[in-house]
């Protein structure tokens, strides 16, 4: 990348090369993400600018996104600050896991249990992070009123940032706690969650390393945070109330069983894009409605 004229192409050819070689999957995509921040524009611009060429200031600044990318593995969305998620472009940094494709799976299962675009939801999302999951959920369900707890302050503060961003503040109430606590004694329509589901000791790609531990980790077997989520589940959901919860895909049998035993019913596993086990849902059965 030392040399004179570079083009846009010439570029990323470079740049996927090189990240191919350090072992990073998303090479192609990674090296277009970060070619695009530092030229102030979106992917498909750079196709249109192929044989651009790109002047030393932009090479310098990309020069360091790829050596933080290449060497200490730094998140892409760390280094340009944003990650789309269901098409809502969120603002990211160290304080908040990057959301996840899977998460979407989540969104989607959440939607699916509750149908009904114009319902007036009280909805709780545990574990809220950069607000992905809420901020999905209150686009898609103009009325619905939620809440999004975390027990990270850093976590919220970025959350209500993007909740700002996309005028989607005034239905979501922000609260800090340990999990069900900062909402004790209420109750709701839909509760979900993507909490820390990592085992403790377990290979991990490099990237995570950036990421938040209280974002990751729940115990030896990744089952600590979620064994509580189910445990309260009944007191914070009304009766035919849904909840759905993240995983890991060894982890849906045991959420099932939990769940089943709790009394809860629909209790149902649905895969991700990638079709692995990743989301457990259920129901708090309701006497009334026979
Ligand atoms: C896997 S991240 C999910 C973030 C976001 N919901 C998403 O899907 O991208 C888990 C989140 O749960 C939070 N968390 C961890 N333990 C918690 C606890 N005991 N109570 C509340 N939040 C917790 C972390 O700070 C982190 O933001």
């Amino acid at each position: 990348m030392a040399n004179s004229t570079w083009t846009v192409l010439e570029l990323l050819r470079w740049t996927q090369a090189h990240f191919t070689s350090k072992g990073i999957e998303t090479a192609r995509l990674d090296a277009e993400c970060l070619l695009a921040h530092v030229r102030g524009t979106d992917r498909l611009r750079l196709y249109v600018d192929f044989d651009r060429p790109v002047d030393e200031a932009e090479r310098a600044r990309f020069r360091e996104l790829v050596r933080r990318r290449a060497t200490d593995r730094v998140p892409v969305a760390q280094l340009t600050g944003v990650r789309e998620f269901w098409s809502l472009p969120l603002a990211i940094n160290r304080d908040v896991l990057v959301p996840r494709p899977e998460t979407e799976t989540l969104v989607q299962v959440a939607l699916e249990l509750a149908p009904d675009p114009d319902a007036e939801l009280r909805v709780l999302d545990v574990g809220t992070g950069s607000g992905a999951v809420a901020l999905a959920l209150a686009r898609e369900r103009p009325k619905a009123r939620i809440t999004a707890t975390d027990l990270s302050p850093a976590a919220l503060e970025l959350a209500r940032r993007n909740a700002e961003a996309l005028s989607l503040c005034e239905r979501i109430h922000f609260a800090c706690g340990d999990l069900y606590e900062p909402v004790r004694g209420e109750r709701f329509d839909l509760v979900v969650s993507n909490p820390p589901y990592v085992a403790r000791g377990a290979a991990l790609p490099p990237e995570l390393a950036h990421e938040p531990e209280l974002a990751l980790f729940a115990g030896a077997d990744g089952l600590d945070v979620l064994r509580l989520l189910v445990q309260d589940l009944d007191a914070m959901l009304e009766p035919g109330g849904a909840a759905a919860f993240e995983l890991a895909p060894d982890q849906a049998g045991s959420v099932e069983r939990a769940l089943a035993a709790g009394g809860f019913v629909d209790v149902r596993t649905t895969r991700d894009l990638a079709r692995r086990p990743r989301v457990v849902s259920a129901r708090r059965p309701n006497p009334e409605a026979g």
